[in-house]
């Protein structure tokens, strides 16, 4: 039956389901991937895809594709110091991002600086090393492969007894990450629940990949979702979303793939994605390519045109 929609206003931008086997109409919520052979593949040896040109990137970290979108090496990266932390920017307006931001984080043993984002949604993924997550005047317990969130007017602190790595994303986009000298107490208690731990019974499928959300509106994050998921090997054909992406390589070898650029992927790479730039990531490698992905605005990545 025909469903009434009402824009909530003039600049509204959203996906109608055209497959009927939506279950958030009259909204697209990606169930289309999984009918069957809805998830084509692309012919990474096919006429077109042969005319796209690699390319190498220099000594910057930055690797440019079409439009603002980007490949980050953390191997060529300068880090700054502050306290107990060394951190790269990865994503910020400066580099051409909209929507949000990363710092790549290296903590050493010690209680780092209290950092606050004022208004914004945190979102940390603990890439290496045990931390505890001062958020507030709470603290929880952080494995690597967890994900973490701190809502708007929290301060948090990262405790290692060693060293951890740490992507800590902050939506709507910061510049720098901002250290103040004290830290909040200020914890909202509505949301009590802030670690995600990594969890193979909670994986979803889409068509031949797989994911887990972490951060996403289970723990109070309705904008800003983290997850983390499996490519196998396989190229698939390029599309679009509606929000900004920032993905990281966990592991594997992969070849990014934009209109008319292409680049190589490793482990340790993050690939930016503005909203609308046409991609495929391709999985070249036989182990396929581990990532986790921030999206934002957004709540669901499964979403694609
Ligand atoms: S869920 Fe129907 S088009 Fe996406």
């Amino acid at each position: 039956m025909p469903v009434r929609y009402v824009p909530q206003d003039d600049n509204e931008e959203v996906l109608f389901c055209n497959c009927k086997q939506t279950k958030d109409g009259p909204h697209c919520d990606g169930s289309h991937n999984n009918l069957p052979g809805a998830y084509e593949e692309d012919d990474p040896e096919s006429i077109e895809n042969k005319s796209i040109d690699e390319v190498f990137g220099d000594a910057s970290p930055l690797n440019r594709l079409n439009g603002e979108c980007y490949i980050f090496s953390l191997d060529k990266a300068v880090m700054k110091e502050t306290g107990a932390l060394r951190y790269a920017t990865v994503i910020a307006p400066s580099l051409g991002a909209v929507f949000q931001s990363q710092f790549f984080v290296q903590a050493r043993k010690g209680t780092s600086e209290a950092i606050s984002f004022g208004n914004r949604h945190v979102v940390l993924y603990m890439s290496s090393g045990a931390t505890r997550i001062s958020i507030g005047d709470r603290s929880f317990d952080a494995e690597a492969g967890s994900g973490a969130y701190i809502r708007p007017h929290e301060t948090f602190q990262i405790k290692t007894n060693d060293t951890a790595s740490i992507y800590i994303s902050a939506c709507p986009t910061a510049e720098d990450i901002p250290f103040v000298q004290s830290p909040s107490p200020y914890f909202d208690e509505q949301f009590p629940s802030r670690i995600v731990p990594l969890d193979e019974n909670k994986r979803e499928a889409m068509a031949t990949r797989y994911f887990q959300m972490l951060v996403d509106k289970s723990v109070g994050s309705t904008l800003a979702t983290q997850f983390i998921g499996h490519i196998p090997y396989s190229k698939a054909m390029p599309h679009r979303h509606l929000y900004e992406e920032a993905l990281i390589i966990l592991s594997g070898e992969g070849m990014m793939w934009t209109e008319t650029k292409k680049a190589t992927v490793k482990s340790g790479d993050v690939i930016f994605l503005p909203r609308k730039q046409l991609h495929s990531l391709q999985s070249t490698g036989e182990d396929g390519l581990d990532v986790v992905g921030v999206i934002y605005p957004g709540d669901n990545p499964s979403i694609n045109y």
